[in-house]
């Protein structure tokens, strides 16, 4: 299952996600926490100090690597260099399961140690002024892209992603990568509107959206988001004082959160184990064609040189089965 969390920033992207990442490895569930946001925090809210944090391999500059393991013996794609963030997989692409071993986690996987269960990290790395620009911020999240498009993922196993709720997720179609995107929302003006934005884009391609509140502290933000959000809102989450221990420097163990914040986690992991029925790989392999060729006539055949439409094989569907066993 892949799950994003979005929202504002500061609204609890990367604690939330945190949270659930620790909720889903306490249940012994396999879990992939990928760190996507601009601040690269997730590896601070699982605990790490800040020398293990800075030490995380980046994923942006493992991209040589990751295109020339996925792209295979794809006929279609010749070279690593006419790869783009949204080539698709075809006949002869390795996939990538989450439980598996291979030489992509070997370079960017770290594992966390939750409370004495695990999570797999992996993080773009971190974005500079200049990437915030055009370019390089694509890539970097370009290389988490590349593995969600190659992830053949099955039910009761898990990637989570912190990720912006940017202009770059929409233009590249990372936003429908998802079986459920959960938009972290506190009760402001600003919160809804991140909200209201990234609603009109989920409409125009299916995605499955649930809004998240944080940081909500009475029946008036209550009654605000839920006039807001509609029946989008799924759940609330107040103020943590578990989580403001562990801002503190003196982390409590994760059995330690509150009952009520326990409960939220539960909706959450109960309402996107509910995803999986409504999975559609053919529309999921469609959505990755449609957005792989509307970048590439917008920027992807002149930056590479060559047309990548051909890269696409018609006869492709990405799904659980089409994962065949390669030697890596
Ligand atoms: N429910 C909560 N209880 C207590 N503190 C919280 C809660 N949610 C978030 N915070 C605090 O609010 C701050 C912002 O949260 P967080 O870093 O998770 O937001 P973000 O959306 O990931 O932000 P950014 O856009 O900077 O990545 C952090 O200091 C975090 O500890
Ligand atoms: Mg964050």
């Amino acid at each position: 299952m892949k799950i994003a969390f979005v929202g504002k920033g500061g609204s609890g992207k990367t604690t939330l996600s945190s949270l659930f990442i620790r909720h889903l490895a306490a249940s012994r569930v396999p879990v992939i926490a990928v760190d996507a946001d601009i601040n690269q925090h997730l590896g601070a809210a699982l605990g790490l100090d800040e020398a293990e944090a800075a030490a995380l391999p980046a994923m942006g500059a493992q991209l040589p690597l990751i295109k020339d393991y996925l792209r295979g013996s794809n006929p279609r794609i010749p070279s690593s260099e006419s790869m783009i963030k949204t080539t698709p997989p075809g006949e002869g692409s390795r996939l990538l399961r989450v439980g598996e071993d291979n030489p992509v986690y070997d370079a960017c996987v770290r594992t966390v140690d939750l409370d004495g269960t695990a999570a797999r990290l992996m993080a773009t790395g971190p974005f500079t002024e200049s990437d915030l620009g055009v370019a390089c911020y694509h890539s970097k999240v370009g290389a988490v892209e590349l593995c969600l498009n190659h992830l053949v993922d099955g039910r009761e196993e898990y990637v989570v992603v912190d990720m912006t709720a940017g202009s770059d997720s929409f233009a590249s179609g990372m936003f429908t990568r998802f079986d459920m995107t959960f938009l972290v929302a506190e009760p402001t003006r600003k919160g809804v509107a991140v909200y209201r934005q990234y609603k009109e884009y989920a409409r125009d391609f299916g995605v499955p959206l649930k809004v998240v509140g944080n940081k909500v502290q009475g029946p008036e933000d209550l009654a605000f988001l839920r006039e807001e959000a509609g029946d989008d809102l799924l759940v609330t989450v107040g103020h943590s004082d578990w989580v403001r221990a562990m801002e503190k420097g003196r982390p409590a163990r994760f059995d330690q959160l509150e009952e009520v914040n326990r409960q939220a986690l539960e909706t959450l992991h109960h309402t996107a184990d509910a995803a999986y029925g409504r999975r559609d790989w053919e529309r999921y392999t469609r959505q990755m064609v449609h957005f792989h060729l509307k970048n590439a006539e917008s920027w992807g055949n002149a930056k590479t040189g060559v047309d990548l439409a051909a890269q696409v094989d018609p006869a492709f569907v990405l799904s659980e089965g089409a994962a065949t066993p390669q030697p890596a």
